[in-house]
């Protein structure tokens, strides 16, 4: 089984209001799916067949609402309950326009993180991939990510996360991170606007002390390092909806190292992921069929 890890999930409410805009009353439908990052890892690693745990923390109606959506889903979770609500997280799609509401989540106690600790030290014991995806809830420092790294020092750890968290973090050695091009530019605060310049900076976050980082790229595919540096080439697509392309990825590349490919491979499944993500409506979405056809078209190339 593959572990996922959602410390500030959600529940994400979707509105579409083609006229939307202030001052007015709106009648709308909503539509609410399982929010977080881990948890959208999590939908696409089930979606290419993979057996999925989900852990975290889960409070309230919420979060027995994110639990019986995950079960409808066939993903299992084991999460620890929260004595605050898991928050919302609303989205109103207008015409051409997205106005986001996001609650900042709920605060989770020392009891109640050490209760967690205990629980993912066990939950170790019987997976050998991790993701651990997303910002980090009130009341959990930046510490914890690389805790969560450290005790999986002899698993695979993958770890997606920006800011403090994600520095703070390196210093447990994850097996890979994966920052797109705006969360590498804000941690190094310089200009990358070159490949020279991406490499030299993702190679800083080795440094650190990541042991493998995948930089995506979004439309320009990604830049891999890892015992080699690898440039990986995606072929033009019809974007529809790119949130969660991220996600997507990290899901392709837990497949892949889940199935002991080869790290070209392991890489084509990533993007052909991400990709196939952008191109559906919803977040954390891919469909096998449009997987393997770009698979064919992506381009695996080894240059340091
Ligand atoms: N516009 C796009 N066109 C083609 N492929 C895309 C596009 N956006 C994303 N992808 C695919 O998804 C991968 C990950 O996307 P991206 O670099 O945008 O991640 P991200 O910014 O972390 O996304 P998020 O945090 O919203 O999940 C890219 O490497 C690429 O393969
Ligand atoms: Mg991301």
């Amino acid at each position: 089984m593959i572990l996922t890890v959602t410390l500030n999930p959600a529940i994400d409410v979707r509105y579409e209001i083609s006229d939307f805009n202030i001052d007015k009353i709106f009648r709308a439908k909503s539509f609410k799916t399982p929010g977080g990052k881990g948890l959208n890892v999590s939908r696409v690693l089930n979606l290419l067949g993979n057996s999925v745990v989900a852990t975290g923390f889960l409070g309230g109606s919420n979060g027995t609402w994110i639990k019986n959506s995950l079960q409808n889903l066939n993903i299992n979770s084991s999460f620890i309950e929260s004595a605050s609500e898991t928050r919302n997280c609303i989205a109103i799609l207008g015409q051409g326009s997205q106005t986001e509401i996001l609650e900042p989540g709920a605060e989770i106690s020392e009891f109640e993180l050490k209760k967690f600790i205990d629980h993912y030290k066990n939950l170790l014991l019987e997976n050998e991939i991790i993701c651990i995806s997303g910002s980090l809830p009130k009341g959990i420092s930046g510490e914890t990510y690389k805790l969560l790294c450290e005790l999986g020092k002899n698993k695979k750890v993958i770890l997606d996360t920006s800011g403090t968290s994600l520095i703070e973090a390196l210093q447990g050695n994850p097996f890979l991170i994966k920052p797109n091009q705006e969360e590498l530019k804000a941690i190094l605060q310089t200009p990358l606007d070159t490949q020279e310049k991406l490499i030299k900076g993702a190679l800083t976050l080795r440094d650190k002390g990541a042991q493998n980082i995948l930089l995506s790229l979004g439309k320009n595919g990604a830049i891999y390092i890892g015992d080699d540096i690898y440039k990986i080439d995606i072929p033009k697509i019809q974007v529809i909806n790119p949130v969660g392309s991220g996600d997507s990825s990290v899901a392709g590349f837990a497949h892949g190292l889940k199935n002991n490919l080869p790290i070209e491979e392991i890489l084509k499944y990533s993007m052909a992921c991400g990709m196939s993500n952008a191109m559906s409506n919803e977040t954390g979405f891919i469909s096998l069929p449009v997987i393997e056809e770009l698979m064919k078209k992506i381009i695996v190339k080894k240059i340091g």
